[in-house]
């Protein structure tokens, strides 16, 4: 009996805690609602996705930045009827960054607006609400054929997307994209409404909002008040429209209700939202190159860089302000590529990854006809990965090395229009409206410009550079350096920031009014500017074809796995698209002997309390509010202040919406756990956790720290 009742608890715990892997396209949810009911879940796929009513959808918002619409960085919920959204600190945390002065820090004081005219624009930053989707694999699949070269197929691809685009938004303020699902195999169209204007309109403290800083970055349990408010604004017709005093706030389709009734362990809870990548059908092949290159390189050079950066950050407030928010980025995937080295080893994640290639090459073997169609994906793949091996780590140590420091890299980026300005043979309209992009280039540029510490970075990340890569696949002023300085980085850069007109504001400013060609092939940073593109072009030139094997062997790769397992619900790899992901709440075991809780309280701000100025600083205030024990109404004798789920997400799932089974909002999501970052190559069933700021500790802060009443009015609070 008593055996019977042991095996049946350890079903029903694995049965518990199971996550239905996979980031769901919206527009499919039907097949898994039964799955979400069974797990608790109250709405219908219409109340989550719908063409004709409003839906939770409608409240859903993609953060991007002017130029590049698409790849969302963040994700938000409209959190009132006035277009209040909620996403992470981390997310506005170059938001807050660019507003703040020494004098005005916003970043240790945190920022509130007390009424809309104390917002703050913030050009740069857009926000997509989703209007519908379709998949239209079958318009595109018509236009192709196995007889093409990749690139005519991609170009095949480019032409009908560019087709079904224009019929899409057709006289309306509308932004569409055709996005590849499963490595090229599915193409869904996105039809987006882009609003240009959107407003900072509060953040807690980074000692709250970024408590624990790198330290507890990507680790449970966790304490962080990763939350901020920004506003939606559109045009008085409530279309959208560019920063005006003008616009008003925008009056949503839906928007969450927010929850303070707290969440119980094996609660349903979904999110939604616009992760950016996973490589979940990545081959071993593939896996090694990321451990091996990738990660490995990623982290040798940042660590350089963080120690360069830290240093000048120490030493004056205003480079603190300054490259606050350049540091915490370069530090936050410098902590990933380790951890998600260690735990890919921990897992072994590259026996599950062989034994999956195993059991497809049985598969295909066992029939002919499959031998035809697939019988060389794999082989394509491990050649391609084999013969770009130089060229991959040329360019991981290129992209992470020579194009960190940001003097050369501008050099990079407006070499082309300056030369442009100085041929001859450009209209003299053209050249006034180069001067006055290039002018407006330059201004932004040395704004947030620190030669102090980007020289360092040259110095030190240059020789790195020399040391690691192959003298052929060096830039071309490197045997300058070699020569000319002895191959004294530190010379060289120092002499670049000295003479450059590129490194003085001024006389850029005067050399954009009056070009000189000769003096512009006199001067090293152009030089290294230039040798760059040339460079950057000729490895990715080298590579394109192995890239190209390995495209065309992956998408075979994944058709073959659909059709060995064509009862299986597959769910497509990140690609900055909407997707929902369901799970429960819920505690896990990071190792033998130790269980983690699903949920943190206040009492652990206080645990973790470090010295003024670092990073578990813990604010007068909060630590008053705590030996009051003032919580209410969101706590009584403790306050929750975040809780994990075992939903499947990734970067760019940072602020999204965590969902009750009733659709309310109960947390914003905000990190992954270490002990599972090998989760975006392969799900982590038992140890993957989403971790999330829960509602009651956003309305805590909002309320009692901030005092903006004004703000809670706008919401609905559900108690
Ligand atoms: N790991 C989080 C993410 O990628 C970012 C957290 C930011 N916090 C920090 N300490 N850098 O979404």
């Amino acid at each position: 009996m008593k055996k019977f009742f042991i095996i049946m608890i350890a079903l029903f715990a694995a049965f518990a805690t199971r996550a239905d892997e996979g980031m769901w396209l919206l527009s499919l949810l039907n097949k898994n609602m039964d799955t979400m009911r069974e797990m608790g879940c109250k709405l219908s796929a219409e109340d989550i996705y719908s063409v004709n009513q409003a839906c939770l959808k409608d409240a859903v918002v993609g953060l991007g930045r002017t130029g590049r619409p698409f790849s969302h960085f963040c994700t938000g919920e409209i959190i009132s009827p006035k277009g209040l959204v909620m996403t992470n600190h981390h997310c506005a945390f170059s938001l807050i960054q660019e507003q703040s002065t020494v004098e005005h820090d916003y970043l240790s004081n945190g920022f509130w607006a007390y009424s809309l005219q104390e917002e703050i624009s913030n050009p740069g930053t857009s926000a997509s609400i989703l209007q519908w989707m379709e998949d239209v694999t079958g318009r595109v699949n018509a236009t192709l054929n196995d007889g093409m070269s990749e690139s005519e197929r991609d170009a095949a691809i480019a032409t009908v997307s560019r087709e079904i685009v224009k019929e899409a938004v057709a006289g309306k303020k509308l932004v569409a994209q055709v996005q590849s699902m499963f490595e090229g195999n599915q193409f869904f169209l996105f039809v987006y409404k882009i609003y240009p204007d959107v407003r900072l309109v509060g953040a807690p403290s980074q000692s709250m909002g970024k408590f624990g800083g790198d330290t507890d970055n990507w680790m449970w349990p966790r304490h962080t008040a990763d939350f901020s408010l920004l506003r939606i604004y559109t045009a008085p017709d409530g279309e959208p429209a560019a920063y005006s005093p003008a616009n008003v706030p925008l009056r949503p389709r839906h928007f969450f209700p927010v929850s303070a009734k707290g969440v119980q362990d094996g609660d349903f809870a979904m999110v939604m939202g616009f992760p950016g990548s996973t490589d979940h059908f990545l081959t071993s092949f593939g896996l090694e190159e990321t451990m091996e290159v990738t990660n490995t390189i990623r982290h040798e050079v940042r660590t350089e860089i963080l120690r360069v950066m830290k240093a000048g950050m120490d030493a004056s407030p205003k480079t603190r302000i300054q490259y606050a928010a350049m540091y915490a980025q370069c530090a936050n995937y410098w902590k990933y590529s380790r951890e998600q080295n260690i735990a890919l080893r921990n897992l072994n994640t590259m026996a599950t990854k062989l034994q999956v290639e195993r059991d497809f090459t049985a598969w295909v073997n066992a029939d002919p006809a499959r031998v035809a169609r697939y019988g060389k994906a794999l082989e394509w793949i491990k050649e391609g990965y084999r013969s770009a091996r130089e060229g991959s780590v040329t360019t991981a140590y290129l992209g992470e090395a020579l194009f960190a420091p940001e003097l050369p890299r501008f050099a990079y980026e407006i070499g082309n229009a300056i030369e442009v300005l100085c041929s001859p043979d450009t209209p003299d309209n053209r050249k006034a409206n180069l001067r006055e992009r290039l002018k407006e280039a330059t201004t932004r540029f040395f704004e947030n410009m620190n030669a102090g510490i980007d020289e360092q970075l040259v110095a030190v990340l240059f020789e790195i550079y020399r040391d690691k890569v192959d003298a052929g696949n060096w830039p071309e002023f490197f045997q300058l350096v070699q020569k000319k300085y002895k191959g004294d980085f530190k010379k060289f850069a120092r002499e670049m920031y000295a003479k450059s007109i590129f490194a003085h504001p001024e006389k850029l400013d005067a050399f954009i009014d009056n070009p000189v060609l000769k003096k512009l092939d006199a001067d090293i940073v152009y030089r290294a500017g230039k040798d760059l593109r040339t460079l950057y072009a000729r490895v990715n030139g080298e590579t394109a074809g192995a890239r190209r094997d390995i495209e065309k062997g992956s998408r075979l790769f994944v058709d073959g796995l659909m059709k060995m397992n064509p009862e299986k619900a597959w769910s497509p790899d990140a690609n900055s698209t909407i997707r929902l992901t369901y799970g429960k709440v819920g505690s896990y075991r990071p190792k033998d002997g130790v269980i983690y809780d699903y949920y943190t309280t206040l009492t652990g701000v206080m645990e973790k309390e470090g010295p003024a100025g670092g990073e578990f600083e813990v604010p007068a205030k909060l630590k008053e509010l705590y030996a009051a024990r003032d919580f209410a109404p969101y706590g009584k004798d403790y306050l929750v202040t975040c809780f994990i789920t075992n939903n499947d997400i990734t970067g760019g799932n940072s602020g999204s919406p965590v969902i009750n089974a009733n659709g309310e909002l109960i947390g914003a999501a905000f990190d992954g756990n270490s002990e599972a970052m090998s989760g975006d190559i392969d799900f982590e069933e038992n140890l993957q956790r989403c971790i999330n700021v829960d509602t009651r500790y956003v309305l805590f802060v909002i309320d009692k720290i901030a005092g903006a009443k004004n703000l809670l009015e706008e919401m609905t609070i559900v108690y």
